[in-house]
């Protein structure tokens, strides 16, 4: 687990401390300052761990100030910061647990460093319960969830991202639409894998460069040489690609080529061609539809063989049964969805859903 630490003048007094307390547990730790006790700004220094939070760069963040309590109010003014002052650690760890805080702001003056180390320590244990909490969390964060019955359902929410951005909502309601063509069904599912890409890739590291404008030098970020493989399941996976490669042109493209036995709902494999490389690159498994859950798995357990680290899977519309499915056969799989439906119906088809996906991507039905 990765942490940023940064305190200001009146946390620094603890902030070495801390640092032990956290790499104690086993965390790998980033100073972000400041140096010395020198009076310093605590915004400042607040934003810098907020910053490393929101972009995903680590997974949580401990700020030391005086009270904790400006630092707070700083790092939660970050996008998908939820920061909170702790002084308690039955707080820190109801922060975690229900709540999801991201980052917990310290007070070096009013708590004792014994008391802040026990802070830290079930800052860093507890993990998110997900279920009931998922919901007030995604309204906590002005984000409308559809359904929140069905998010309430997913057993590990840590591992579970449904993205939720008011574009992508339109778009699923077109999607959705019987009455919409095999033409826009298939361009909405290029573009929904689009905004899908974006979200899936937000934690890729960067790097520092020097580029040369028509004006002058500056500094910039470029993505620090991950390789990607996108691999579709086919055929319906294939209607994502075009949208990916466009966030990730160098990208190499895989094939697993399955479809579900209409009688049993298992998979039936038929086809495998990887990169050579494949162990080396971050995998985006794309499928719109995660229904029981068997494709998807089946085509994780290929990856895995072939000795893929880092799978995420991208669908455009999961089932609950389906998210839990597959986040219960692998433990580290990340999975990232557009939507999240109700059930499936005895069919195993997902409800509402948008009916039979590859049928409508390439005008089969
Ligand atoms: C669909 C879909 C998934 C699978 C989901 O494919 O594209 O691959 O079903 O169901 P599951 O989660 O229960 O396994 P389908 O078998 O219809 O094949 P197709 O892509 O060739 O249309
Ligand atoms: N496959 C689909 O295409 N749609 C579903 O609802 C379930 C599986």
């Amino acid at each position: 687990m990765k942490v940023a630490v940064a305190s200001d003048h009146a946390g620094f007094c603890q902030k070495a401390a801390i640092i032990q307390a956290a790499e104690g547990l086993g965390a790998t730790v980033e100073d972000l300052g400041p140096v010395t006790d020198e009076r310093v700004d605590y915004p400042d220094y607040a934003a810098r761990v907020a910053n490393a939070v929101s972009a995903g760069e680590v997974d949580l963040g401990i700020l030391i100030c005086g009270t904790g309590l400006g630092m707070a109010m700083t790092a939660d003014k970050f996008p998908g910061v939820r920061a909170t002052a702790v002084t308690r650690p039955d707080f820190a760890h109801l922060a975690r647990e229900h709540n999801d805080a991201n980052i917990i702001c310290l007070s070096g003056r009013f708590v004792e460093p014994e008391k802040n180390a026990e802070i830290v320590k079930e800052f860093l244990t507890t993990k998110f319960a997900g279920g009931r909490h998922a919901v007030r969390v995604e309204k906590m964060m002005g984000n409308c969830v559809a359904d929140p019955d069905a998010l309430e359902k997913i057993a590990d929410a840590s591992r579970f991202s449904l993205i939720t951005h008011p574009l992508v909502q339109h778009k699923m309601a077109i999607l959705r639409d019987t009455n919409t063509g095999t033409k826009q069904f298939r361009e909405l599912i290029r573009e929904l894998a689009l905004f899908e890409g974006y979200e899936a890739t937000r934690d890729f590291p960067l790097e520092e460069i020097e580029v040369e404008t028509p004006l002058e030098k500056t500094k910039a970020a470029q993505i620090a040489g991950k390789k990607v493989a996108i691999v579709p399941i086919l055929r319906a996976g294939l209607g994502m690609v075009d949208g990916l490669l466009e966030l990730l042109p160098s990208a190499r493209v895989g094939h697993i080529g399955m479809f579900r036995d209409p009688k049993t709902k298992e998979p039936q494999p038929y086809y495998c061609k990887l990169p050579s490389d494949i162990e080396n690159r971050t995998v985006l498994l794309v499928d719109p539809m995660l229904a029981t859950g068997g494709s998807a798995n089946a085509a994780i357990d290929y990856l895995r063989e072939a000795g893929v680290k880092d799978v995420r899977l991208l669908v455009i519309d999961a089932a609950p049964e389906g998210v839990n499915a597959v986040l219960e056969h692998d433990p580290t799989v990340r999975v990232f969805a557009t939507s999240l439906d109700r059930q499936l119906n005895d069919n195993a088809y997902i409800l509402p859903g948008l009916g039979d996906a590859g049928d409508r991507i390439f005008g089969t039905l």
